[in-house]
């Protein structure tokens, strides 16, 4: 065992015998490597370790502090059975309501779309127009089938530097990071398989699922991410054809899957054959320490079809995301592409090659997650000063969004409806679980919202708590604007 990771075992124990309370600060580095008689790149280390498992956080010039591990933390879902009917699309639902239903004035805590980013927009469109007007005879052809090699080359140098080789030749650019899941898919299910789901995951995978017919089967996740042993318990009892898994900054929780599951799952798939289906989406933006490297750089031999948006990272419109297959679907995976849309946009393809080449693009990328970083800290404040002791969360580690259990005694549909008359959108729970499985949960985003709008929308939805535990009647929006 390194010195690490025996300092971080032994501060695992002082975590769990309660030394620390939740939220309090640890000792600074320099201080615990004096008491524990080892150099500050260990101390650093071993807290690394404790923030990668979700023990700890680190933030960033303040120091160490203990996870708040709330009782959301056990099981993020209970996976009790509902009745609700199966949506064919829950996203679509979704917005369905919420068209129907937004006013002005409301704010929005239900998008968890990205902020676009005016230097970011300003040097993609740079590129944009760049690009066609160098090369534009070539650019506006098909180009290649798997798509832009300059794109590719840089995801697979992206992957590279965490930990993950890939052949870039054998990379696949695809319209979109949801099209990619779609197509992993389209070239491995057949109705009535059984896929393992996270739960609760990103939506527009269960959605795919769902088209697919497969039969899905969910498996629970916790503070630390996907529960590994459930998995293995599950491919006890059934065929199972795949597993999707969204493990950094998973899109309904934030949470972040521990170095030690990856790990353990990485060898189930390879000891198992189980075929892993993993979203790397927005993994740079995780709030404290490093991005993990993806599941499939934890064991090379494991059967991992890695895909990836740029929709977070860079901007949701170019509508760009890419596909790793191992080579054994890689045919399917090609046949799926030519029959969803032939190609890729080349010229798209090629500006957010280029945008990602250029050196401010780390800086930009860097710039976004501390800006995410402090919104989700004065979220979590708004959180505990409003909310706190009336509903639980997990403390989301990357991305921007986060899951809040509500009381049993209410339901998520008479709080979202509340909420919208309180004048705060916010997503229901069910949207991000797969049909079946019941919840009391709300989805937050605070990835457009200020600081201080986000702490209305708060104040908005705890008084619709309010409304709905007194069971006062229906109250109208307007009678409410000055909510604060
Ligand atoms: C986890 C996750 N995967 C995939 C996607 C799809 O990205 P795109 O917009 O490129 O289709 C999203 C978008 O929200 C996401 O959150």
């Amino acid at each position: 065992m390194s010195l690490a990771t025996d300092l971080a075992t032994r501060l695992r124990s002082r975590l769990d015998a309660g030394e620390w309370a939740a939220g309090e600060r640890l000792p600074p580095v320099r201080e615990l490597a004096v008491a524990e008689h080892v150099s500050v790149a260990v101390a650093g280390q071993a807290y690394a370790l404790l923030g990668r498992e979700g023990r700890i956080v680190a933030r960033v010039g303040r120091g160490s502090y203990v996870a708040r591990r709330r009782s959301g933390d056990d099981a993020l879902v209970d996976l009790g059975p509902n009745r609700r009917p199966p949506a064919v699309s829950a996203t679509l639902d979704l917005q369905e309501r919420l068209a129907g239903a937004r006013r002005s004035g409301s704010i929005n805590l239900s998008a968890g779309v990205p902020e676009v980013d005016a230097e970011v927009a300003a040097a993609v469109a740079t590129e944009l127009e760049a690009v066609v007007r160098e090369d534009g005879a070539s650019l506006l052809g098909y180009g290649p089938p798997r798509g832009d090699p300059g794109l590719r080359r840089v995801v697979a140098a992206t992957w590279a530097r965490r930990g993950l080789t890939v052949d870039e030749d054998a990379l696949l650019v695809t319209t979109s990071g949801q099209q990619a899941i779609d197509l992993a898919v389209r070239a491995l299910v057949e109705p009535g398989d059984v896929v393992l789901c996270e739960t609760p995951t990103y939506a527009g995978a269960i959605d795919s699922l769902m088209a697919s017919r497969a039969r899905i089967v969910p498996v629970p996740t916790d503070g630390e991410g996907l529960r590994v042993d459930r998995v293995e318990e599950a491919l006890g009892q059934e065929r199972v054809r795949l597993l999707f898994v969204n493990p950094t900054g998973n899109n309904a929780t934030g949470v972040v899957l521990s170095d030690e599951r990856r790990r353990a799952l990485a060898d189930l798939s390879a000891r198992a054959g189980l075929v892993i289906l993993e979203d790397d989406t927005g993994a740079e933006l995780i709030h404290d320490g490093p991005v993990p490297a993806p599941v499939a750089a934890f064991e090379p031999e494991a059967p991992v079809l890695l895909v990836k948006s740029f929709a977070k990272t860079v901007v949701p419109g170019l509508r760009l995301g890419v596909i790793h297959a191992p080579a054994a679907f890689d045919r399917r995976i090609l046949a799926a592409k030519l029959v969803a849309d032939r190609y890729t946009s080349p010229p798209l393809a090629r500006a957010l090659a280029r945008y990602l080449e250029r050196p401010e693009a780390a800086s930009h990328l860097e710039r976004q997650r501390r800006a995410y970083g402090a919104r989700r800290d004065a979220f979590l404040r708004s959180l505990e000063r409003r909310l706190g002791g009336r509903a639980t969360w997990v403390e989301p580690r990357a991305g921007f969004n986060l899951w809040l259990r509500l009381p049993e005694r209410v339901s998520e549909e008479e709080i979202f409806s509340r909420a919208l008359e309180r004048g705060v959108i916010v997503s229901p729970g069910h949207v991000y679980v797969p049909p079946g499985v019941a919840t009391n949960h709300l989805r937050l985003s605070f990835s457009t919202a200020s600081a201080a709008e986000a702490d209305r929308g708060v104040a908005r939805l705890a008084a619709a708590l309010g409304d709905a535990t007194r069971g006062s009647r229906r109250r109208s929006f307007e009678a409410d604007v000055a909510v604060v």
